[in-house]
């Protein structure tokens, strides 16, 4: 076995998103792309030697070619041991587990997160840190410095290592283990949740579907819903992971999870339906007939966390991204306890977390999470949920209007628009970047502005900061328009809007979204010029 010194140029482009980095899956099987990159994420820590990390993904197309080169990468450089879980596969929030359980250095995880699978679709990797959680935005400028300096890269030359089995073995000098990647991680939810009185809600009847959509989270579903809580046989849908998710986009929104929501939106249908996405960090929940927004989810979670075992003690905080509907800061408040606002992104939750300023978080984007993991985490959120459901006796829709009923409601919907042009959606960012300043006090079809900019952050813990986080509008009695671009897409750019307004009538509670919000959408448009910059006359998905 020898090592092997590989000269490269740098690739150009290798630049992690909001999360990791992100490309179309023949990019990464270029030769020697996927390595240039993860021997950056080497320099970018220093250096793997002597170190343990965790490593898995979410079973796409081209997951189990990446597994091998990270493990040949690994031994080349010194790792000490790297974790492995059974068949490549580990869901984000079990690898962000598995990493601190095991008090690893690191983890690397390989996922476009809701992107489609298969060749010609898209691939992801990113790093996690030693509390588990997504690399900080120092760790990762170093990576992007690194990528832009290599000149070679370091691999062993061995066979493929069978991580078919569980069981321990050795590359080189190197530790290898594989791990089940359920086992954990399922202990860990009996330890937050009451198992036995969620067993006793679907004993008694209770129906539940859960959409795997063909991705990390059937395993995971299975045997937790399925045969710890007892659900009957069939309640995950989609269970088996394949390489390209059965040729759907794995993302769990009313669109793209239709198969759900038809079956939540049938006469007689579940309790209760929940679905998750590619690498199981995300969730969407659905009750009889009614979606539940991420971000009332979140506010909701909030209100009754204290119902579960693990959160019995109350919450010391709570944190959402700055686009998510500000429903939970009236849960907050009423409940007396801190409202972080950050930058999008999961990692703008780590330092808040890891200082036990923040015990929930969420973000409007489907994602949810508490400080069990440095993660977002669906399944998690699904069960609590279930715990919620179990201990109040109610359903989802009657948990709805009490809540609203108790705090007002935050309409909230986010219009995309997918692979548009960068220039024009440039346009459109920089020609309201350029109103700002004008625009506090003004009033637009009988909505005053009350403050316009553009959002930055400087992190009260670690005193980093994050600027051109998204341009907002906020308009007196609560409504808010913001504008972002995503760090995520692989094409073009994608222009997010997020539409909110909130309304205190009790007899405008249960109204649709899409039409309550319709002056808010236009005035969207107005202002950002929305569908004269971009020429579209729609955005591509409202969720
Ligand atoms: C999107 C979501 C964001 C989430 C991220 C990673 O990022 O909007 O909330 O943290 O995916 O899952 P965006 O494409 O908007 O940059
Ligand atoms: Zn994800």
């Amino acid at each position: 076995m020898q090592i092997e010194r590989i000269e490269v140029t740098p690739f150009g482009g290798q630049s992690p998103g909001t999360s990791g980095l992100r490309k179309k899956t023949r990019v990464m099987m270029e030769p020697h792309y996927l390595a240039a990159f993860v021997q950056s994420i080497w320099s970018a820590i220093d250096g793997v030697s002597g170190k343990t990390l965790i490593l898995g993904g979410d079973g796409r197309y081209f997951n189990a070619e990446a597994i091998q080169l990270i493990l040949r990468m690994a031994a080349a450089s010194g790792a000490a041991r790297v974790v492995v879980g059974q068949g490549g596969i580990l869901s984000t929030p079990a690898a962000s587990h598995l990493i601190r359980k095991r008090g690893a250095d690191g983890g690397i995880i390989l996922s476009a997160s809701h992107n489609p699978g298969g060749i010609d679709e898209d691939f992801g990797i990113k790093f996690n840190g030693a509390n588990g959680g997504p690399a900080t935005a120092a760790v990762t400028d170093r990576m992007v410095v690194a990528s832009q300096a290599i000149d070679h890269y370091l691999m062993l030359d061995t066979p493929d290592y069978s991580i078919d089995l569980v069981g321990q073995g050795k590359i080189g000098e190197m530790s290898v283990e594989i791990v089940d990647p359920v086992a954990d991680y399922a202990e860990m939810l009996e330890e937050l949740f009451d198992f036995d009185k969620i067993r006793g809600l679907f004993a008694g009847g209770f129906r539940m579907a859960f959409d795997a959509m063909h991705a990390v989270t059937g395993p995971y579903a299975t045997e937790v819903i399925e045969r710890r809580l007892g659900a009957a046989p069939g309640t995950v849908m989609n269970g088996t992971p394949q390489v390209d998710f059965g040729g759907r986009h794995p993302d769990p929104n009313p669109i793209w999870a239709h198969a759900l929501m038809d079956v939540m939106y049938q006469e007689n249908g579940p309790d209760f339906g929940a679905v998750s996405d590619g690498d199981g960090d995300r969730n969407m929940i659905v009750g009889p007939s009614q979606y539940v927004s991420p971000s009332d989810s979140l506010a909701i979670l909030a209100a009754n966390a204290h119902l579960a075992k693990g959160y019995r003690a109350g919450l010391a905080g709570v944190a959402r991204s700055m686009p998510t509907s500000r429903a939970v800061d009236r849960v907050a408040a009423a409940m007396d306890m801190p409202c972080y606002e950050t930058p999008t992104g999961w990692k703008f939750f780590g330092t808040l977390l890891d200082d036990g300023r923040v015990t929930l978080c969420g973000e409007e984007s489907a994602g949810t999470g508490s400080d069990h993991v440095r993660e977002k985490d669906g399944l998690w959120a699904v069960m609590l949920w279930l715990n919620i459901l179990a201990e109040t006796g109610k359903g989802v829709g009657d948990i709805m209007s009490s809540h609203w009923a108790t705090f007002g409601r935050n309409y909230y919907t986010r219009h995309d628009y997918e692979a548009v042009e960068v220039d024009r959606a440039n346009a459109v960012m920089d020609g309201l970047r350029a109103q700002l300043g004008m625009l506090a006090g003004q009033t637009f079809a009988g909505r005053t502005i009350d403050a316009a900019d553009e959002f930055s952050y400087v992190d009260p813990v670690d005193g980093s900061t994050a600027s051109a986080q998204g341009l907002r509008l906020s308009f007196e009695g609560g409504g808010r328009i913001v504008f972002r671009l995503s760090g995520t897409g692989t094409q073009g750019a994608t222009l997010r809007v997020y539409i909110e307004d909130f309304i205190n009538d009790k007899n405008a509670l249960d109204g649709d979204v899409q039409v309550m919000l319709e002056p808010m959408i236009a005035l969207a448009d107005r202002l950002a010029r929305i569908t004269e910059l971009t020429g579209r006359d729609g955005p591509d998905i409202r969720s």
